[in-house]
């Protein structure tokens, strides 16, 4: 039996990266009305945050104390989380939206700010990044808001694992949550699972298995640099080329022959090795070893309003002080757009002078 791990120290000062006071030289960006960059890169996808809280504490991405979190009246409103995505759709050219946190299951008034962004026009493809704790309450009223896809954040089928990976023994509510998601009809459901070297990692086979006998995509992610201990390690981690190596023995992989189309996972045709039986497919997201940085589409807001244009961002760019200070629609586009110039041509994780961003991703927005 794993031993419990719940920590019961205090909460960890959360640091933030400096606000940027001074937006990036726009002096050569041609008059556009997209999220364009000086890389020739134009962001059509947004990932917003809508809470830096989440009832995990998966070892990748918080410390086991938990961080201070923001409070309510930081965090952005149903009405200004519309609205942002409203000038996004309308002024920036977004077509998806992706909602993130922390744990987005954690807001109550999640199926109000779905359904507020469904009724916009053009309306966005909707999906949500989830760890699936209470889904299956709230599963049929999300739908019926006009979530379109959801991915389910989850790294181990064996209970032990599961919680030395989040430090909650919490399996069977995630598991109950996939069930109701697939209840209420949403399709597909992704699973995003992350492996760490001595863990979780020897399960692959058996939690692709799991996942194909379910009709769940696995997507297995290699681990980034966003843990808020800082411990992560170049060396030591999980590849896309060591996933290849572990599935090897049990199954079949071939690329799929359909474009990739700006999306992080390559994906392949799954069949059993022994009998040649097709499975299903998997995805591969090779953030460190492969980085699709040149052809990404991102854009992204966290929970207190704020642009990254990567995970990898050292500079964010406020847009909740011109919110709520009576900015118009194309006074916060200006600024969005400004920001997004700024954003740089990649993560830079293999050169020497990598620095970590301050925040943990479950601060960020995955
Ligand atoms: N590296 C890779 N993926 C991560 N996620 C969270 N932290 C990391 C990390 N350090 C994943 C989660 C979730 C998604 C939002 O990001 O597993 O599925
Ligand atoms: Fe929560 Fe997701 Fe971070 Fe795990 S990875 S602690 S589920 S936000």
């Amino acid at each position: 039996m794993a031993s419990r791990r719940i920590s019961l120290g205090m909460p960890t000062p959360r640091r933030t990266d400096e606000t940027a006071t001074e937006l990036p030289d726009t002096s050569e960006r041609p008059d556009t009305p997209a999220l364009a960059d000086r890389f020739g890169r134009e962001a059509t996808d947004l990932r917003l945050s809508l809470t830096d809280f989440c009832n995990l504490r998966c070892t990748y991405c918080m410390p086991a104390s938990g961080l201070t979190f923001l409070g309510k009246k930081q965090l952005l409103s149903v009405d200004e989380v519309v609205r942002l995505v409203r000038i996004g759709v309308e002024r920036l050219g977004i077509e998806q939206v992706r909602f993130t946190g922390g744990e987005p299951l954690t807001r109550p008034d999640l199926e109000e700010i779905i359904a507020g962004v469904a009724s916009l026009d053009p309306r966005p493809d909707i999906s949500l990044t989830t760890n699936a704790i209470g889904l299956d309450h709230r599963a049929a009223r999300l739908r019926a808001a006009g979530l379109d896809r959801i991915n389910v954040s989850l790294d181990s089928v064996v209970s032990e694992t599961f919680e030395r990976l989040s430090r909650r023994p919490l399996l069977h509510r995630v598991l109950a949550g996939i069930d109701g998601a697939r209840a209420a009809g949403l399709d597909p459901i992704k699973v995003n699972a992350v492996l760490l070297p001595g863990v979780n990692d020897q399960e692959l086979p058996d939690l692709l298995d799991w996942c194909l006998e379910r009709e769940l995509q696995l997507r297995v992610i290699e681990q980034m640099p966003l843990d808020a201990d800082h411990i992560w390690d170049r060396s030591s981690m999980i590849t896309a080329g060591d996933v290849h190596e572990m599935l090897a023995p049990r199954y079949v992989l071939t690329p799929v022959t359909e474009a990739r189309e700006g999306a992080p996972a390559e994906l392949f045709e799954v069949a059993d090795r022994a009998t040649g039986r097709h499975r299903g497919r998997v995805g591969v997201i090779a953030s460190v070893t492969r980085p699709f940085c040149a052809d990404c589409r991102r854009t992204r807001l966290t929970a207190e309003g704020r642009v990254r244009t990567c995970l990898f961002s050292r500079e964010e760019t406020d847009l909740r002080g011109a919110l709520r200070s009576g900015a118009d629609d194309e006074a916060i586009a200006g600024i969005w757009r400004a920001a997004q110039w700024g954003k740089k041509a990649g993560h830079g994780m293999d050169r020497a002078d990598f620095v970590q961003p301050e925040r943990p991703m479950s601060a960020i927005g995955g």
